[in-house]
């Protein structure tokens, strides 16, 4: 553990933001509580770049690596955070503004990134009659600010194992005094309160308290609703039965969440579950996890607008219908001819020696019989068209279906897979 005093850090980041890094470095060679191993790091850390923020943050980064005290790095990080441009992403947020501004309020005591997480999720509950469901209200400062941001009409209640946070809120909201462990203390204050359009779990943040709060609390959120687990860090850290990939942790509980979305695509995941049906999207940030609940219709593939040209039976749809319209048209033409033609035979029209000379009923006939034989040949023509076009459209279809299974073989190969990225990449660019 690094032992470095708070009065020498605040000399070290003030020498730093205030652009003298030589200071910085000299109190790093000086002060007597570093060991020799340790001023390296150190002193490369603020040499490694050339502006304050990044200086600070390096800093940070390298009492991090040497496990220095968490208020250590906590205070590095801020001081990146203050003199770089960070902070100007949050002066516009209402959360972070009623936090900064509220300083006799009740103690608020919040990680900065949660804010724009908050007010991503939490925006569009704002001046709505929703029911909030705060666990962990400890002196009420978070149901202050949940109350002032979400507005008059938002019911809030909270839940809390410590009677000290019933009697801190002093009446201004319901607090339930209760174990957020005992799924029966959550059914009872979903009954008398809810049902919760949000939920934030900000309690004990042991595995079990948020594993449990979790299964008990989501399915009986409302369609529409937000669960939002803060510092699920805690699944990294022994003392709150945390492991980095542990069996039991709340962020593996929450990969196999990540799992039940898919169930569309994998057998082996149960359909039918809470989780696979209602959950329509997980949100995953370093220290929140949120769960959005509403009903999922079953996944399913539709094609629509320009792509649906590369797919052949489609395309080949089109084509069969013109082929079609033209056979139609000819059949029909052929049709009409033939009802002209019914009744009329051979026989009917009498043969007519040319070289004699016509009289007038006769001229008639021959001209008839003429038209008999220009229409027969139209005809054929015609009946030959019509199967021209029924071929076509036969061999077209086969063409197409056969080059659709080239592209299908095609995109199975490893080399079609291995090039995706670099189309869709093209396909960025394209639009
Ligand atoms: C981090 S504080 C809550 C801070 C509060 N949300 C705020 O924003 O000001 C954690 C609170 O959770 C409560 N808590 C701890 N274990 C609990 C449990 N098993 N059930 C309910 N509340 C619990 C503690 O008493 C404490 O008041």
């Amino acid at each position: 553990m690094v032992l470095i005093t708070a009065d020498t850090l605040s000399r070290m980041l003030h020498a730093l933001s205030t652009g003298y890094p030589d200071r910085a470095l000299n109190l790093i060679a000086t002060d007597a509580a570093l060991e020799d191993y340790e001023r390296a790091p150190l002193t490369e850390a603020i040499q490694h770049s050339t502006d304050p923020s990044g200086q600070a943050r390096a800093l940070g980064d390298a009492f991090l690596l040497l496990e220095a005290d968490q208020a250590i790095v906590n205070e590095c990080y801020r001081c990146a955070f203050y003199t770089g441009d960070y902070w100007a992403e949050l002066s516009d947020n209402p959360l972070y503004a009623h936090f900064l501004a509220n300083r006799s309020g009740a103690v608020l005591d919040k990680w900065i990134h949660y804010f724009p997480i908050y007010t991503r999720h939490l925006d569009r509950f704002r001046n709505l009659p929703v029911r909030v469901l705060e666990i962990g209200v400890y002196r009420g400062g978070g149901l202050d600010m949940w109350s002032r941001y979400l507005g008059p009409e938002a019911k809030l209640v909270g839940l809390d194992i410590d009677d000290a946070a019933v009697r801190a809120v002093r009446g201004k909201f319901p607090v339930v005094l209760g174990d957020q462990e005992d799924p029966e203390v959550l059914r009872r204050i979903s009954e008398e309160y809810g049902p919760f359009d949000v939920i934030i779990d900000d309690g004990g943040h042991t595995m079990g308290q948020q594993i449990v709060t979790a299964e008990t609390l989501f399915p009986m959120l409302v369609e529409g609703g937000v669960f939002i687990v803060e510092d699920t860090h805690t699944s990294y850290w022994s003392e709150f039965g945390g492991a980095l990939k542990g069996d039991h942790t709340f962020i593996e509980w929450s990969k196999n969440r990540i799992d039940d979305l898919h169930s569309r695509h994998e057998p082996r995941i149960e359909p039918n579950s809470v989780w696979a049906t209602e959950v329509n999207g997980m949100h995953i940030y370093d220290s929140v996890v949120v769960l959005e609940k509403k009903h999922r219709f079953r996944p399913f593939n539709e094609v629509a607008g320009t792509s649906s040209y590369l797919f052949a039976e489609r395309f080949s749809e089109v084509i069969g219908n013109e082929l079609l319209a033209t056979r139609d048209a000819a059949l029909l033409e052929r049709d009409q001819l033939r009802a002209k033609l019914q009744g009329v035979t051979d026989e009917e029209v009498p043969a007519v020696e040319p070289s004699l000379a016509p009289r007038d009923s006769e001229a008639e006939i021959l001209l008839l019989r003429n038209e008999l034989v220009k229409t027969r040949a139209q005809l054929a023509e015609l009946d030959k068209q019509a199967t021209d076009v029924e071929k076509e459209l036969i061999e077209t279809r086969n063409d197409l279906l056969e080059s659709w299974q080239q592209v299908k073989n095609m995109r199975k190969t490893v080399s079609w897979r291995l090039t995706a990225p670099l189309r869709s990449v093209r396909r960025a660019r394209g639009r």
